[in-house]
């Protein structure tokens, strides 16, 4: 097994240079330039060239592991014992409207599992880094999430569905039941992010669906490791491979959950 101590500065560093790259590239982007992957998926060269930075950098450090990344720049072998877990830019839509949060998500996958979790916020330059049984730390110092108990203390974070409205009305039920019962709902617009602030206690919960594996895999890393749950809307402990999530504090994970699955069916 690789050490995972001297692993996760070097990833953190890697994420940290993509991030420079995206904050330089967003001074002066030509909204223009912006492709449409799917319904409002948004990707641009940006998006593209972030990913080459990164994969090309991540091939010095372990070079037998495979890489599943957003935009397949390389090629994709999810058989291998290890396995890069890559988002070069997660919160494309805030970035394309000159928005200040958006981030570089990047896991380590040993086995499947989730082992290793750098995401770098670029507006804010910090840096969320965790590995296995080794805490979670922003910028260097250790983080955890909340100890709320009671959901009308809490402040939830989620993202709006923008493509898949399968679960649309139980998930407005859902939301109404939150308004009226904590001290209020975020949608920052990188899922990356909303579970490094719900590992460092800015969120007590997130939850969203419609998700894809790098949205979550290094997040997921960080909330665990931060002392937090993660679980899929069917409350069970899946790695990344579902495309639902509730992250959140040992107490309000359960509220969350029991939530949602009174309303998503
Ligand atoms: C998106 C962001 C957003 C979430 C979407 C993701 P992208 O990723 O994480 O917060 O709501 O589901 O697809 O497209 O900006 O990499
Ligand atoms: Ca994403
Ligand atoms: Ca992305």
């Amino acid at each position: 097994m690789i050490d995972l101590s001297v692993l996760a500065p070097d990833v953190a560093n890697i994420a940290k240079e993509a991030g420079a790259y995206l904050r330089k590239s967003q001074t002066n982007f030509d909204r223009n330039l912006v492709e449409l992957k799917s319904l409002n998926a948004l990707v641009s060269n940006v998006d593209r060239s972030a990913e080459k930075l990164i994969v090309s950098a991540l091939k010095l450090l372990i070079p037998e592991a495979g890489f599943l990344t957003e935009e397949g720049t390389t090629p994709q072998d999810t058989t291998k014992q290890y396995l890069w877990v890559i988002d070069p830019l997660d919160g494309t839509t805030n970035f394309v409207h000159g928005l200040p949060i958006f981030s570089v998500s990047i896991a380590l996958l040993h086995h499947g599992e989730p082992v290793l979790g750098v995401v770098y916020e670029v507006g804010m330059d910090e840096s969320f880094t965790a590995y296995k049984d080794g805490g979670a730390f922003l910028n260097g110092s250790p983080i955890s999430v909340t100890s709320t108990k009671e959901l009308k203390n809490t402040l939830l974070a989620t993202g709006f569905p923008y493509y898949e409205f399968s679960k649309l009305q139980g998930f407005q039920n859902t939301l109404a039941h939150f308004y009226q019962h904590t001290r209020g709902v975020r949608r920052i617009g990188t899922a990356a992010v909303d579970l490094a602030y719900t590992a460092c206690g800015r969120f007590d919960g997130y939850f969203e669906y419609g998700l894809s594996p790098w949205d979550v895999a290094a997040g997921i890393v960080l909330v665990r490791e931060a002392g937090g749950i993660v679980t899929n809307f069917e409350n069970i402990n899946v790695a990344i491979a579902s495309d639902s999530i509730i992250a959140a504090n040992k107490s309000i994970h359960p509220l969350v959950y029991t939530t949602i699955k009174q309303h998503v069916r």
